[in-house]
């Protein structure tokens, strides 16, 4: 009886710890400098088991990607987390550009090397975001980020074949369109993914 008890106690206390746990991924995370494997268990607790953030880590591809519910959030957390070094408008201010057709580090061009450049940093002043930014946060922050890109839509290889026929260079008109809610709740990924 008691053995029992003990063995219930472990299996929840595991139910527990596996809540939390970073869902399995087939990708390969390392750091954009480095090339060390980056820890996705050093993620802040939160914001690990959401629907984008299991896609990612098994497709690689961020869903949140051309999702306008998900740009008013995406950009509030850009402009806490990166703007006061990259500029407003990603136009470059210590660091890089982002919405141009120039990477430092072509991995950025795919979604795993964005995201692991955003989670681990680079060189300098590119601190680690892990700590400030939850794993699906993150997501967020790229779709933004990926929504300003100014370069031919045929290099936007991060997108499908399709989503790059959609796309158009981020414009003002954009920017009055976005001017919703900024409540993480709003972000909806398409009942039928398209990706
Ligand atoms: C304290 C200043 C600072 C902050 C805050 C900052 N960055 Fe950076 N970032 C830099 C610098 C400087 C570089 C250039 C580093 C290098 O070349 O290794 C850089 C480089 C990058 C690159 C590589 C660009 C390329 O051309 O390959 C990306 C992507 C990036 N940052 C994204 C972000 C995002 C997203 C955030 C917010 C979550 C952020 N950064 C916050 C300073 C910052």
């Amino acid at each position: 009886m008691r053995k029992s008890f003990a063995f219930a106690g472990v299996l929840a206390g595991s139910l527990f710890l596996m809540a939390a746990d970073v869902p399995p991924t087939t990708q390969s995370f390392i750091n954009t400098v480095t090339g060390d494997k980056l820890d996705l268990d050093t993620s802040l607790p939160d914001g690990r088991q959401t629907p984008a953030v299991k896609e990612f880590l098994q497709t690689g591809r961020d869903p949140y990607e051309e999702v306008p519910s998900c740009f008013p959030n995406g950009k509030s957390l850009f402009l806490t987390a990166c703007s006061g070094c990259h500029g407003g408008e990603m136009e470059g201010k210590v660091g890089p550009s982002l919405s141009d057709d120039y990477w430092t580090y072509p991995v950025n061009t795919t979604d795993v090397g964005l995201f692991s450049t955003i989670f681990g940093g680079a060189n300098g002043m590119m601190g680690p975001h892990n700590q400030d930014l939850t794993l699906d946060q993150i997501l967020r922050v790229m779709a933004w980020i990926r929504h300003h890109f100014s370069g031919p839509a045929s290099h936007a290889t991060w997108l499908t074949a399709e989503q790059q026929k959609q796309f158009k260079p981020f414009t003002a008109a954009d920017e009055a369109a976005i001017k919703q809610s900024t409540d993480p709740a709003a972000c909806k990924l398409p009942a039928t993914a398209s990706h």
